[in-house]
């Protein structure tokens, strides 16, 4: 009936006695969940990369052409002309550097501004699952678990390529796992969401060991011809293994000690796209039909609400901040990171303790806190504590405590 740390309490019931009133509780107990770990974990980096000032010299010459074509216009007051961006703008307010990227020609061609990828005839793999497959290995061999030892398989990201037959279908068969595989999206929470799922179906006993992928296009849904936001997305993917301790072989293995997910309605990150919009032609093609924020009012409403969540948390598995040795948060704005890691923590963070991999990536959505996690786990040793979370649109926010076996 519930869950709370790492046991379910149970109460049955006994249906079969008609009425309501009439049901008795036949049997209360508590079992205790499993311990359940992460046993691997695998990253897929695009080969190609766009610096601050390849995107910005691209984007003002889109601006300087647009003027330019409608100069008339913006002399008369019609329209108002477009401002250049400017890469010490993006890293001063964002942190980011760069972007990792699927296709770097197509986004940083001023008459086009979109990654080129080619559409593929259904015979051959799609992208997604191309770069799920190549992330899925490094983590089933960290984890020492070939595919005929996982069955299921779950997708977790922020925009899917078709909407069926799931992606995690196809990369289940891609990989030659047997048992059953499903797409989930909650855009960048998306990760920290898909272990929880993970951890649930494997204490339940619907599944023993579940990879969970995140490959995240997100330039596929960025507008590259908006000054706010055009700078904030890369393209990456993610692959998590989660499987029972008493199952798992791998020298490192990570317990999932607590999961907590929230989500709190929110229209100040939005993306319309979806199946309905041909229903109505009039908003095909807008700016609301790709990401849009109120990124301002993100950061101000999105940091305390993580910071509460992460600190309650601990309170309630008795951990106290000064255990934490390590913050794999979300990578979308450095001041983020360094705002919600000063509310936990109660001081600054060192780059160590709440390490940055959003200047070389930027945001890759759900895939962020699991790249930091994945790059920055080596001075580890059994007993260490950290917690890896997720923000984003929603709002969604997921906390993951993590102790090193
Ligand atoms: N180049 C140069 N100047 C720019 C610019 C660009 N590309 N984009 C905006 N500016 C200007 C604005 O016009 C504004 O100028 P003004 O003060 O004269 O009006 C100024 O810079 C500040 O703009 P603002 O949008 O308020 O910037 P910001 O400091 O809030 O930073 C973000 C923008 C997006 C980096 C920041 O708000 C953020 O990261 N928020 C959280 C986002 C987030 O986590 N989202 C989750 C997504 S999953």
């Amino acid at each position: 009936v519930s869950h709370s740390g790492n046991s379910c309490h149970w109460i049955s019931v006994d249906s079969a006695l008609p009425g309501l009133e009439r049901h008795t509780i036949i049997d209360t107990e508590t079992r205790h969940m499993p311990d359940i770990v992460i046993s691997g974990t695998g990253l897929y980096t695009p080969a190609e990369s766009i610096s601050n000032e390849e995107l910005v010299a691209s984007f003002n010459a889109y601006v300087e052409q647009y003027n330019a074509e409608n100069a008339a216009a913006i002399e008369t007051g019609e329209l108002p002309p477009l401002q250049p961006s400017s890469a010490e703008f993006i890293e001063k307010a964002s942190g980011i550097k760069s972007r990792v990227v699927m296709n770097k020609e197509g986004i940083l061609d001023p008459r086009r501004m979109v990654p080129r990828l080619p559409e593929r005839p259904n015979e051959d793999q799609s992208v997604m699952c191309e770069m799920a497959v190549a992330a899925a290995a490094e983590a089933m061999s960290q984890a020492g678990k070939p595919a005929t030892d996982i069955d299921a398989v779950i997708v977790a990201a922020s925009n899917m390529q078709r909407a069926y037959p799931a992606m995690a279908v196809e990369i289940q068969d891609a990989l030659g796992i047997k048992g059953y595989g499903f797409d989930m999206n909650v855009a960048c929470s998306s990760a920290t969401f898909g272990i929880q799922q993970a951890r649930d179906a494997v204490a339940m006993g619907s599944a023993n060991c579940v990879l969970m992928v995140n490959p995240e296009i997100c330039t596929g849904h960025l507008n590259f011809r908006d000054r706010d936001s055009h700078f904030i997305f890369g393209d990456v993917c993610t692959a998590v293994i989660i499987e029972r301790a008493a199952t798992a072989t791998a020298e490192e293995q990570y317990l999932i000690v607590d999961s907590k997910l929230q989500t709190i309605y929110s229209n100040n990150i939005r993306n319309n796209f979806g199946f309905l919009n041909r229903a109505d032609e009039s908003g095909i093609g807008k700016p609301d039909k790709l990401f849009v924020q109120e990124g301002r009012k993100v950061f101000k409403e999105v940091c305390p609400a993580v910071a509460n969540q992460i600190s309650a948390q601990l309170e309630l598995q008795g951990i106290a901040p000064s255990q934490l040795k390590r913050l794999w948060l979300h990578q979308a704005n450095l001041s983020m990171n360094q705002l919600i890691s000063r509310r936990v923590l109660g001081r600054d963070a060192t780059a160590e303790e709440a390490p940055t991999i959003l200047d070389e990536y930027a945001n890759t959505s759900s895939a962020g806190s699991v790249i930091a996690f994945h790059k920055h786990r080596d001075d580890f040793r059994s007993g260490d504590i950290g917690v890896l979370c997720s923000f984003g649109a929603g709002y969604s926010i997921g906390s993951v405590i993590l102790k090193k076996r």
